[in-house]
């Protein structure tokens, strides 16, 4: 990612927003767009079930439940993936954290290595829009590329557009576990609004006004924060 001046700026982004809220569809762009490492734990957890691990195997029941994976899975997890070579130069955080506690391990990583994060973007939908996302939600197990079958449909249906992977829907997507999930998520992740906003770093996204719309209010956020990591000398 660079800033005005076209120098590189290594840039550390979290999405925050309820299941549904188009989180990872952002991060997707966001790779795509700024070349930032797209950091998913649902995804990372979900090829875990896939190759069947030994944390695939732990995840599975609570994922299944639509309730939150152990804090020390998720943590161990995440520690492995952002000291990969591709989260060195600038990643987006989708669906981590999700705890005060994740929250609050990610800054004492951070901090650690002497960085901390940019920005932290929540995004803003109503429940009954959420609800009528999931319904028609459809995922590419090989790139986790996101489609909704009514607005936002592959070329060709059933197939990835992009690895031409054959698309399938989550297993926690049934009615009851998508009522569970947004509970959770009011419960458990909700309060992390508040804990970014009194760090100064949260920014407020309406979510349901169109993928390429949000997607330019999010470059108005990255572009401010690159320009202040720029200001704050190159790492
Ligand atoms: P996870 O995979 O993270 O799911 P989630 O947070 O519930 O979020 P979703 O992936 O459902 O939604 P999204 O916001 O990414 O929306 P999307 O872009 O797909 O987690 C799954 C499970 O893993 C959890 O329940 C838990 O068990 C476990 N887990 C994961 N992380 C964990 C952690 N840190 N700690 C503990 N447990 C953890 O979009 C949704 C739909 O809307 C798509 O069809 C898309 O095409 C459409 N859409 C997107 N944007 C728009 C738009 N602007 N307009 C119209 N349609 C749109």
């Amino acid at each position: 990612m660079c800033d005005r001046r076209g120098e590189k700026s290594v840039v550390r982004i979290a999405l925050l927003g309820a299941p549904g809220a188009g989180k990872g569809t952002q991060a997707n762009a966001m790779q795509e767009r700024w070349g930032l490492a797209h950091v998913a734990s649902g995804d990372l957890l979900r090829d875990n079930v896939k190759n069947d691990t030994e944390l695939g195997r732990k995840a599975k029941p609570y994922m299944e439940a639509g309730e939150l994976v152990p804090d020390d899975l998720i943590l161990d997890m995440m520690e492995e993936r952002l000291a990969r070579p591709d989260a060195q130069a600038g990643f987006v955080l989708d669906g981590f954290p999700r705890t005060l506690a994740q929250a609050e391990a990610l800054d004492a990583r951070l901090e650690a290595k002497g960085q901390q994060l940019d920005a932290v973007i929540n995004l803003v939908v109503s429940e009954e829009e959420i609800l009528r996302r999931l319904s028609g939600r459809l995922i590419c197990p090989q790139c986790h590329a996101v489609y909704q079958a009514e607005t936002m449909p592959p070329k060709q249906p059933g197939i990835c557009d992009r690895c031409g992977a054959k698309l399938v829907q989550r297993s926690d997507e049934s009615p009851e576990v998508v009522r569970k999930r947004l509970q959770v998520y009011e419960e458990q992740t909700a309060p992390l609004v508040d804990y970014y906003r009194k760090k100064g770093i949260l920014h407020e996204v309406d979510g349901a006004i169109g993928v390429e719309r949000v997607l330019e209010k999010i470059a108005a956020i990255l572009e401010e924060a690159a320009k202040q990591v720029g200001g704050r000398g190159s790492e």
